[in-house]
């Protein structure tokens, strides 16, 4: 199976991806070090002990699932936990679970004694395709998503497929809507095969496909200035909704199909995503009002102060940056 080196200002990392991976996790992980293991209750227990067997020195923490938690409060808790327990700056933060445990164990690693060492090991599709790639951070606000964070790439990403067998069929139809971003902004070769093919016959390749795309942006424009932003095709009113709905009615990846589709104005390439979409079992729309969103569109980070961005698709694999119509 092919591993990925992404390079960042900050380091270089290496993404492996091996079916079986946590059954001789050995050579990835180091005996000597001690290890914050941070995941959610949801995560199998399987998952953490075969990972756990190889790291004899180690602190698990787990928190309530979901995106209501990648928040403020948690992240308190979890920052007094590393204190009660005098975690010293030489251990390493594994986030084990989706990217809800990457972007909040993540930030963790970045600001408790300013920096500890991080690595992730993905186990839902939308992490193993997007969330682990790329260095961003965060947490939420009630009225803002991922408005508190940092650019912090791990150490390491270690991803095996063999884990999303576990996961529930709606998490799995979540992490292909941003696999069909990634065909619609970028590869139209690929959202064809997403269009024709059966995806999950052959997961590895299609995880490996999507990471080359996400790798291709985030290593020539780290820091979201220019062409990272069409990664966030869809997601500024996928994010409007998810906090509209305060992150309870859509799952990461459903908000952004639907923002997808508000994002295109073609009646083509509108129906080809909709249809895409619908083989995956995802939303297409949704009731709220463009007057609805309008408080949470404006948190929309994308852009500088003169002007906010907004990204649409005029050709399916190529993205566009213009000004937000809002
Ligand atoms: N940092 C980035 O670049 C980036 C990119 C895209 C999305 N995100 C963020 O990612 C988050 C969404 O991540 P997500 O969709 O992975 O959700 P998630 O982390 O909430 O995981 C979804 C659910 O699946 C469960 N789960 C995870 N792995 C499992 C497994 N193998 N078997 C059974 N259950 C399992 C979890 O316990 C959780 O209940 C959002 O907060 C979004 O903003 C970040």
């Amino acid at each position: 199976m092919p591993s990925f080196v992404i390079k960042s200002s900050q380091k270089q990392y290496e993404i492996v991806i091996e079916n079986g991976l946590l059954n001789h996790l050995e050579s990835h992980l180091d005996p000597a070090v001690f290890y914050i293991v941070i995941a959610d209750d949801q995560i199998p227990d399987l998952y953490l002990n075969q990972i756990t067997n190889t790291i004899p020195k180690h602190l698990i923490i787990r928190f309530p699932a979901g995106e209501t938690n990648k928040s403020m409060a948690i992240f308190n808790q979890i920052i007094n936990q590393l204190v009660f327990h005098n975690v010293p700056k030489s251990a390493c933060v594994l986030a084990v679970g989706g990217g809800v445990t990457g972007d909040l164990a993540g930030f963790v690693a970045s600001v408790y004694m300013r920096g500890l060492p991080y690595m992730h090991i993905p186990t839902t599709l939308l992490a193993q395709i997007d969330s682990s790639i790329g260095g961003k951070v965060a947490i939420n606000l009630a009225q803002a998503k991922n408005v508190i964070g940092s650019f912090y790439p791990p150490d390491k990403v270690l991803i095996d497929p063999q884990t999303l067998k576990t996961l529930p069929p709606r998490q799995l139809q979540n992490g292909m809507a941003e696999m069909i971003k990634y065909g619609m902004i970028a590869d139209d070769a690929f959202f064809h095969r997403l269009q024709n093919e059966d995806v999950f016959a052959n997961i590895e390749s299609f995880i490996t496909a999507s990471i080359v795309i996400k790798k291709h942006f985030v290593e020539i424009d780290e820091f979201d200035k220019g062409i990272r932003q069409h990664l966030n095709f869809g997601h500024t009113f996928g994010h409007a909704l998810e906090s509209y709905y305060k992150y309870q009615k859509y799952l990461h990846g459903e908000a952004i199909a639907i923002g997808m589709v508000a994002a295109v104005t073609d009646t083509k390439i509108k129906t080809d995503l909709i249809n895409c979409l619908h083989k995956y079992q995802l939303p297409t729309n949704d009731p709220a009002l463009i007057a609805d969103l309008k408080p949470f569109l404006q948190h929309d980070k994308k852009g500088n102060a003169k002007q906010m961005n907004f990204i649409t698709v005029s050709k399916i694999g190529h993205a566009e940056i213009i000004p937000s119509p809002f």
